[in-house]
């Protein structure tokens, strides 16, 4: 496999990693020699990624589990142990889009399932693997958030709401860990073409409106898995070694603009 082999031996374990971006940082850490647990509620999308992970050569474990039912993730992560002894990286990737009701017709129901996974999904994880990273006196977390924890009009009023809390995760649990050498950092990813947003690709390519969709990003452009799955890498590895608590934006420079209407040509 190639790559800069700037995982190896590393043990990672990736959640939701059966499509989009965690299935990009699967191939990803294959490619830099990680060792990985995968996990996703989606078995059959996950085999097809581990196929083709072992295929070329990389090493993987697999294992259904939802995020947000905490035994699960406690067997995962005593699976990841047993399987290679230690675990490097984690990353709290696995995510649920909720819906895009009005403020009037809020569904509580909505809001547990969008917590349930994108909330305590991290929770769990980290709580996990925080005692064997303890031991260790080295790990590196990475929570995957969105713009829409930063900002309104990326998502649905449950999913942004989910998407600040991780943010907000990430430095209180950076705080706990920082003592021992764990680092804990946020993603939060502009918009990307994965399963979650499948839809409105569809739709605007239907509509011939493709290039609309990124258009009020200063590159003017949505973006690809790879290019989360890239600074992901870059926060799992030793490249990070002074960084935690911290919340990166990977937008296309989205964020950096307030975006007034008419303002772009
Ligand atoms: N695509 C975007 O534009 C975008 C933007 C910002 C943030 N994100 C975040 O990126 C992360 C990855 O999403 P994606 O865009 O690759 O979407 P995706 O739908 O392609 O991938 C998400 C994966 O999570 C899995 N999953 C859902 N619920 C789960 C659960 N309870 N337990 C285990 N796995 C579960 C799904 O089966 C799926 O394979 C999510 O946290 C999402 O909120 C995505």
């Amino acid at each position: 496999m190639e790559g800069n082999r700037r995982l190896e031996r590393k043990v990672a374990i990736i959640t939701g990693a059966a499509s989009g971006i965690g299935a990009a940082t699967a191939h990803r850490f294959a490619k830099e020699g990680a060792y990985l647990i995968l996990t996703d509620v989606n078995e059959e999308a996950l085999k097809k990624v581990k196929d083709q992970i072992t295929g070329a050569g990389g090493r993987v474990v697999t294992k259904r589990i939802d995020v947000g039912k905490e035994d699960e993730v406690k067997d995962l992560v005593d699976l990841t142990l047993n399987e290679y002894s230690k675990v490097d990286i984690l990353v709290n990737n696995a995510g649920v889009m909720g819906d895009l009701a009005g403020i009037d017709a809020q569904d509580g129901d909505v809001w547990h399932h969008v917590y349930d996974v994108n909330v305590l999904g991290a929770v769990y994880g980290t709580k996990y693997v925080a005692g064997i990273m303890q031991k260790q006196k080295s790990g590196a977390i990475v929570n995957i958030s969105s713009v829409a924890g930063i900002r309104s009009g990326a998502g649905g009023n449950a999913y942004s709401a989910s998407k600040a809390a991780v943010i907000n995760f990430t430095q209180t649990s950076a705080c706990d860990l920082g003592e021992y050498n764990i680092r804990v950092n946020c993603v939060c990813p502009g918009l990307i073409e994965t399963g979650m947003t499948q839809m409105v690709f569809d739709y605007a390519r239907e509509k011939g409106k493709e290039k609309k969709l990124g258009s009020r990003c200063e590159l003017r452009r949505y973006g690809r898995p790879e290019e989360i799955a890239g600074v992901i890498l870059f926060l799992s590895s030793d490249d990070a070694s002074y960084m935690t608590g911290q919340a990166l934006a990977v937008d296309g420079g989205n964020t950096a603009s307030l975006n007034l209407p008419g303002m772009k040509f």
